[in-house]
């Protein structure tokens, strides 16, 4: 049985996260995961208190299961954290940032009986994240996809994570999208995995077709570490797949922000709930399925992790199968090896 202490700490059966990811994870994703047996979790990044609420409460209508729900700290809008409070989700996860200066944040959450959790690049991070008293440290690699925090490695960070954080439960991410990846991530010291990419293309994630298509069709390789889609959060690394807007600017001399082809064309047009916007090149939103337009001015992310992406299977599918595969390398690659 694959079962670790993160699996007692969120009460769920598998050791399996999906990543919170702005637009693309919502209820339907993150509920299908959690009934799978991971935790599900809400991207809602940057969203209105009204939008989290009626989006927590459509993943509850799908789940009774425990929820998770993610925020990208500079864009915390004020009241968000008491909001999350008093909604029925178990796990926070927050990403980007010094978590000591949000650690009256993991207090509330705390308070309320809600798990805390904070995606670090860098073992400094990570120690800073456990002075603030979160319940988990999520260590991310550079081969992520989405935005990336740090410059180390999956392979390097996570042992020395766990090396720095004593024994605080402590999350994998990034390039992991099988049960391969899950056992390689728990040997290293990590408690269990959150999956990005993998997740991307499922059939709940909010993505638009042709961007799980082009996920499916993408080798690592294919992937760019960059800063270029600014346009709604400047000066923050991440990982996508490369595209003929990429190749142009490249081909112009790598221009700066404000110089680049086709900057300030209106190019899409994105309509969901209370949002309704239009737009431009080198827009921080991905394509998702609310979105009509010229997707070649958007944002592909997509981990290294994708070159493992062959499918377009539900949440739960995934969940499953990551869980039966790691079990089996453990099992059979892992064990015989014990003298
Ligand atoms: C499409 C996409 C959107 C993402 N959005 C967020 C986000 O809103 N908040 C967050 O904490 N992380 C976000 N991430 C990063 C993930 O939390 C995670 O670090 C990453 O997906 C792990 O690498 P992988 O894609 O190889 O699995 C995003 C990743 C992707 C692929």
């Amino acid at each position: 049985m694959l079962k670790t202490r993160i699996c007692d700490l969120f009460d769920i059966r598998y050791p399996i996260v999906s990543a919170g990811m702005g637009g693309v994870a919502g209820a339907e994703l993150a509920a299908a995961v959690s009934q799978a047996g991971g935790l599900g979790t809400i991207g809602l990044a940057g969203v209105s208190r009204e939008m989290i609420q009626n989006e927590v409460a459509a993943a509850r209508r799908l789940t009774s299961k425990p929820l998770a729900a993610n925020l990208i700290a500079p864009f915390l809008r004020p009241g968000v954290v008491e909001t999350m409070s008093r909604l029925p989700i178990q796990v926070v996860t927050f990403f980007w940032g010094d978590a000591r200066q949000y650690a009256d944040a993991v207090g509330v959450l705390r308070q309320a009986g809600i798990k805390t959790v904070w995606q670090c690049g860098s073992v400094d991070e990570a120690r800073w994240a456990r002075e603030a008293g979160v319940d988990a440290v999520m260590a991310q690699g550079l081969e992520a996809g989405g935005h990336v925090r740090g410059t180390v490695t999956t392979l390097a960070l996570v042992p020395q994570v766990r090396d720095a954080i004593g024994d605080l439960p402590l999350l994998a991410a990034g390039g992991i999208a099988d049960g391969r990846g899950l056992a390689a991530v728990l040997a290293l010291g990590a408690d269990g995995a959150a999956f990005g990419t993998r997740f991307v293309a499922s059939v709940q994630s909010a993505a638009h077709r042709k961007y799980k298509e082009r996920l499916v069709g993408a080798q690592a390789t294919q992937t760019v570490h960059t800063t270029l889609f600014d346009i709604g959060w400047p000066d923050a690394p991440h990982r996508v797949l490369r595209t003929g807007l990429i190749d142009q600017w490249e081909r112009a001399g790598s221009p700066p922000s404000g110089k680049r082809p086709g900057e300030g064309h209106t190019i899409a047009r994105l309509r969901h709930g209370e949002i309704d916007a239009e737009l431009v090149t080198y827009t921080v939103m991905p394509p998702l399925q609310y979105v009509e337009g010229d997707f070649e001015g958007m944002p592909f992310y997509a981990g290294q992790s994708c070159g493992l992406v062959n499918d377009i299977p539900s949440g739960g599918e995934i969940v499953r199968r990551i869980a039966a595969e790691a079990a089996a390398v453990i099992e059979k690659r892992l064990a015989p090896l014990a003298p």
